[in-house]
């Protein structure tokens, strides 16, 4: 990590790519994410941790970038809904379940759904499903509709 007027250059990969970004010890990952890579996927909802409308992957598991700091991401692999080219099964599972109406939520419910495949690759049991998604919210579909997209995912594959 290299220090530059008041700054810190962190290393990290996104989406398969290296960068280099210049960052003040403060900032979020959401916010470096967002404005200076321009990855506007992961969107900014309560800010502290309860909506998931922020997540990330990191190292294959679901993160809330809103209670990361962007240093913390050094050396760190990082994928974004931006990543995951529009190919991953939970995307087309998302479209044919419609689960989603404004979607402001969909980028955190895409990662932590496809965080969750990752992590187990075999259908697990409905009550791990119900866990992993209860770190995001959603105020408009009412949830059936984004379960039955997870067992899409699940069945495609
Ligand atoms: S914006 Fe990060 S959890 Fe809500
Ligand atoms: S689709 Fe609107 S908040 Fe989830």
């Amino acid at each position: 990590m290299v220090k530059y007027e008041g700054k810190v250059v962190i290393a990290l990969q996104v989406n398969g790519e290296a960068h280099e970004v210049a960052v003040r010890p403060s900032d979020l990952l959401l916010d470096v994410l967002r404005e200076q890579l321009g990855l506007t996927a992961a969107k900014p909802g309560c800010l502290n941790g309860d909506c998931g409308a922020c997540t990330i992957m990191l190292d294959g598991w679901p993160v809330k970038s809103c209670l990361m700091l962007a240093v913390e991401a050094e050396g760190h692999v990082v994928l974004t809904v931006e990543g995951l080219n529009g190919t991953a099964p939970i995307q087309k599972a998302f479209v044919d379940a419609d689960a989603f109406q404004c979607g402001y939520c969909t980028s955190g419910f895409l990662m932590v759904c496809h965080a969750l495949k990752t992590q187990n690759p075999l259908m697990p049991k409905e009550n791990i499903i119900e866990e992993w998604l209860q770190s995001n919210l959603c105020r408009c579909t009412g949830y059936q509709e984004i379960r039955r997209a997870v067992r899409l995912m699940y069945e495609s594959t």
